[in-house]
C-alpha cells in the first residue's frame, strides 16, 4: 500500500516533530490538535527546527515548500482520508483509546493507526477499533528532526503487510527502524527508564547534588545530556505517566516513580516545557539547577 497523506495526532513536543519530519519526506500532512493554541505552539517550533536546518544548509527544499505540506486542524473529520495515522497526545489509556475509536469510525478503512506511545500496549489500544490488524507502534524519539531511530512495534495482530509498510514509512522519513515487539516500554524505555528513575532515587540518597549527576554520566559515559537534564527535555509528566504503567505491568521496584518525581509533577513542574523541573529555565540558555 501507497502512504501520500499523513494525519498527526498531537502537536506538543513529539507530534510537532513528527509533522516536520513527515513533511519534509515530502508527504501531505495534517495535524489535529485539542484547541488552536496548541497548533499555534506547534507550529511555531516547527518554524524554529526547520529555519535551524536552514541555516546548516541541510533542508533540501525552501522552508515555504515544507511548510505548505503541513496544515493544522481541530476537527477529526479533516483525517477521513490520511493513509496514516500517527498518534502523539497525552500518556493516557482511556485518553488514546477513546480517540481511536472514535476515528476509527471517520478515517478511510484502509488507513493504518499507528501509536507514539512510550509505554502503553499498542495491542490493549488497537483493541478499541475495528482494525487491529492495521494497528502499529511507531516510537519516535525526541527531538524528532534529530534523533535517527524509530521503534517499529507489532502486535500479536498486526499483519504482515501493515508492519513492513510502516517500517518502510520510518525509512522514508529517514530514520532507522528497529523491530520490536509489544512490551511496555519496547527496547529503549526498557532500558532507559529504570536509569533515569535510579538518577532521581540517587540525589533522593544524597549521592550528588543534580548538576554532579548531570556532569557524571556525560563525562564518565559519554552521554549527550545528564539523567536530569534528559528528564526534563522529555517532560516530568510524561516520564510519571510513563512509571504508572511500567510498574503496572512489571511490579518491579526500579519501574517506580521516586517520590520527588511524583512531587514535583504534582506541582506542575514538568521540565523545559513548562519552565521549571529539575532545572529552573526563567532564562532557556543557562538553566539554574533546583535544590530538594
Ligand atoms: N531541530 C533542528 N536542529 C536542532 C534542534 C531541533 N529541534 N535541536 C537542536 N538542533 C541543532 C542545534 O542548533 C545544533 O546545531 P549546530 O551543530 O549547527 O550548532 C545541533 O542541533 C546540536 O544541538 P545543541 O548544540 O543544542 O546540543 P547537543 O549537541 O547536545 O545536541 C541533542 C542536541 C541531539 C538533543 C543531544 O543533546 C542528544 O542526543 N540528547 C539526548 C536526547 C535523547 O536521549 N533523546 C531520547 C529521549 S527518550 C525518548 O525520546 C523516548 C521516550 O519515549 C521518552
Ligand atoms: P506533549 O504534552 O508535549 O504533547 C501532547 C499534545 O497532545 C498536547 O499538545 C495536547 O494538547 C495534545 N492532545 C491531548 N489530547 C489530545 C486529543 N485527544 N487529540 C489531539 N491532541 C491531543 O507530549 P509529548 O511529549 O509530545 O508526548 C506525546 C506522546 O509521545 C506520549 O504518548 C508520549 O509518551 C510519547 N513520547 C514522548 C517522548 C518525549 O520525549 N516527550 C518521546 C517518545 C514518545
Amino acid at each position: 500500500m501507497t502512504i501520500k497523506k499523513v494525519g498527526v495526532l498531537g502537536c506538543g513536543l513529539m507530534g510537532s516533530g513528527i509533522a516536520q519530519v513527515s513533511a519534509t519526506a515530502g508527504y501531505d500532512v495534517t495535524v489535529m490538535e485539542q484547541d488552536q493554541k496548541f497548533l499555534d505552539k506547534g507550529f511555531s517550533g516547527i518554524e524554529k527546527s526547520l529555519s535551524k536546518f536552514v541555516e546548516k544548509g541541510t533542508l533540501k527544499e525552501p522552508v515555504q515548500t515544507v511548510r505548505s505540506r503541513l496544515k493544522g486542524t481541530t476537527n477529526p473529520q479533516d483525517l477521513a482520508d490520511c493513509d496514516i495515522i500517527v498518534e502523539a497526545i497525552i500518556e493516557n489509556l482511556p485518553e488514546k483509546k477513546k480517540t481511536f475509536a472514535s476515528l476509527d469510525t471517520i478515517v478511510k478503512k484502509g488507513a493504518i493507526f499507528a501509536s507514539n506511545t512510550s509505554s502503553i500496549s499498542i495491542t490493549e489500544v488497537a483493541a478499541a477499533t475495528k482494525r487491529p490488524d492495521r494497528f502499529v507502534g511507531l516510537h519516535f524519539f525526541n527531538p524528532v528532526p534529530l534523533m535517527k531511530l524509530v521503534e517499529v512495534v507489532r502486535t500479536i495482530a498486526t499483519s504482515d503487510q501493515v508492519f513492513e509498510t510502516a517500517y518502510q514509512f520510518g525509512q522514508s522519513l529517514g530514520k532507522i527502524p528497529v523491530r520490536t515487539s509489544d512490551k511496555t516500554g519496547f527496547i529503549v524505555n526498557r532500558l532507559l527508564v529504570p536509569y533515569l528513575l535510579d538518577a532521581v532515587r540517587a540525589y533522593e540518597e544524597g549521592v550528588g547534588s543534580i548538576p554532579d549527576i548531570d556532569n557524571a554520566m556525560k563525562l564518565g559515559c559519554g552521554y549527550p545530556m545528564g539523567p536530569f537534564t534528559l528528564l526534563d527535555f522529555v517532560g516530568l509528566d510524561t516520564t510519571y505517566y510513563i512509571t504508572h504503567v511500567m510498574f503496572d505491568e512489571f511490579k518491579e521496584q526500579r519501574f517506580a516513580s521516586p517520590p520527588l518525581l511524583k512531587r514535583l509533577v504534582m506541582a506542575g513542574w514538568y521540565g523545559r516545557k513548562t519552565g521549571k523541573g529539575f532545572y529552573d529555565y526563567a532564562d532557556p540558555n543557562n538553566p539554574v539547577p533546583q535544590k530538594f
